[in-house]
Order: C-alpha cells, then structure tokens, then sequence
C-alpha cells in the first residue's frame, strides 16, 4: 500500500502541470477556510459599546485626511505592547475601525500613531499646527495645510457618502442619511439642532473648529476627524467594570 501510495506522488512530482494544479486546490482549499469567514464581520469583531459610524462632519474630514495623504506618515492602531500603549494610550480595538472604509491603520510612521489624538491638543493648536508645524515643534518635519482654512465646505453632498458607506454595511439610518447636511452644519457651527445631532451620533462634539465661525472650511472638517479620533470608548468605565468583577 506504501509502495502505491509513493508511485502516485511520484507521478504528481514528475507532471509540472499536475503539480501546479494539484498545488493550486490544495492553496486554495486553505485560503478558503481562511479568507471566507472574514466576509461575515459581525462573527470576526467582538461589538463594542460607544463604537458608531462617523458623523457628516467628520467623515468629509476623514476625506481630506485621505486626499492629503496623511496616511503616509501617520498610522491609526495602537499595537498592544508597552511601549506602544505608554504612549498612545489604550491599544487599538478593531471594532474601533469597523465603519472605516477604507481603514487607516498605516504601516509607517514619520509621524506619531494618531488612533487616540482626540482631545489631546486645543482646535486652536491643531490650527496652528496645520498651518506651520515647525511653529509649535520646532523639530517637525511635516507639511504645512494651511490652504485647507481658505476652502470652503458644505455638507450638501455628504449625504450621498453616506448613502455609499451604507451600501457596504456602515449602519446609517435613513433618518441620518436624510438629516446629514443639516447635522454637518449643526457640528460645525455648534447652531442649529445640536441635541439632534447627539442623539444621531452620541459625543459629537459641535463648535466652530477653525477660529474662522463666518464659514466652515476643510480645515473645521479635518480638526473635527482629528477630535474625534479613539473618543468613541470609554477605556475608563470599561476598566472600572472590569475591577468590579
Ligand atoms: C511627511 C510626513 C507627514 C505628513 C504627510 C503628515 N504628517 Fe502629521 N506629523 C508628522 C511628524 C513628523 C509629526 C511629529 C512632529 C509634529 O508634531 O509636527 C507629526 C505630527 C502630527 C500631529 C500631532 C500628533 C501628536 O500626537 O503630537 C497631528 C495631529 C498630525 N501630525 C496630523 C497630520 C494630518 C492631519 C496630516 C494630513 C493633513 C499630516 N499630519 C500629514 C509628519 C507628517
């Protein structure tokens, strides 16, 4: 039985093609098994509480922030090592970056991990920042965008984002989708209906961002993403709940 079982591979090691074919089902049996049950998410991505998609606001930020590229230099995933969650703080959940499309999480880092930036600097130093870098770190080798605060934005067309980001399984409500350019104004004036847009995207934070309130500009947009980055969960409850246990 040995013997026939050794005479078969030998007819399979001496056919190229065989081989290759052979080689191939046997990849692709294993990929499979691999690959297809990443396509039903909600059994891959524990849920968790706070995690909602982004609000109009923030999502025409996050645009800008891939138009611009600054993908290239800064990563969004905290990895769970030490050195890493010293700091950056809590590291990365990947329900965290459920509704991203595409995600951010980055390879390179010429500039700092940004997963957590949220709240950790004033609008008025993002602007600053934005606008000359090497103003407020001397060392900085990054960019200037300063433009971004001379372009204007309206939210008019957010709506039909959203609308996309639905189609491939971001949860927007028909009711955020029909309010989106009301709720991007909302969050970038901080006027109008600012209790809807709450209870439509909890923590939204609305106020002008730019120091410019006459208009709302890629610059509000982009500080209003930059804000709200790693604000969704609460690590301090969650930690409190966990010592209670
Ligand atoms: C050429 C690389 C490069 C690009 C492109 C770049 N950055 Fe940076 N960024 C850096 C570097 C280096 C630092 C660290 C020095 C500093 O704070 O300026 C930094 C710092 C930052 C910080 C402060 C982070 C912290 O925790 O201190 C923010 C926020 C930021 N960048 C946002 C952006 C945004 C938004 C864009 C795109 C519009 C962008 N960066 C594009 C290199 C880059």
């Amino acid at each position: 039985m040995t013997t026939s079982f050794l005479n078969r591979h030998k007819l399979i090691e001496r056919h190229v093609t065989l081989l290759a074919a052979l080689a191939l089902v046997a990849v692709a049996i294993g990929g499979i098994v691999e690959i297809a049950p990443l396509f039903w998410i909600q059994s891959t991505v524990t849920r968790v509480e706070g995690v909602r998609p982004h609000s109009p606001l923030e999502l025409a930020g996050r645009d800008i922030y891939v138009r611009e590229g600054c993908y290239g230099c800064h990563s969004q995933m905290i990895r769970p090592f030490r050195d890493e969650v010293e700091r950056y703080g809590h590291y990365s959940l990947a329900a965290e970056s459920m509704y991203d499309h595409p995600f951010q999480w980055g390879s390179k880092r010429t500039g700092p991990d940004l997963a957590r930036v949220g709240g950790r600097y004033s609008d008025e130093w993002h602007v600053q920042h934005l606008r000359a870098p090497q103003s407020v770190v001397p060392e900085s080798i990054m960019p200037p965008y300063g433009f971004l605060a001379e372009r204007e934005l309206d939210g008019e067309r957010v709506g039909a984002h959203l609308t996309a980001l639905s189609r491939v399984g971001v949860p927007y409500s028909a009711e955020q989708i029909a309010q989106a350019a009301a709720d991007f104004d909302a969050q970038a004036t901080g006027e109008g209906d600012t209790a809807a847009l709450l209870k439509r995207y909890p923590k939204a934070q609305a106020r002008d961002y730019d120091g410019d309130p006459g208009r709302v500009t890629e610059m509000d947009a982009l500080i209003a993403y930059l804000q709200s980055l790693g604000t969704q969960v609460d690590f301090r409850a969650a930690q409190a709940q966990e010592q209670r246990r």
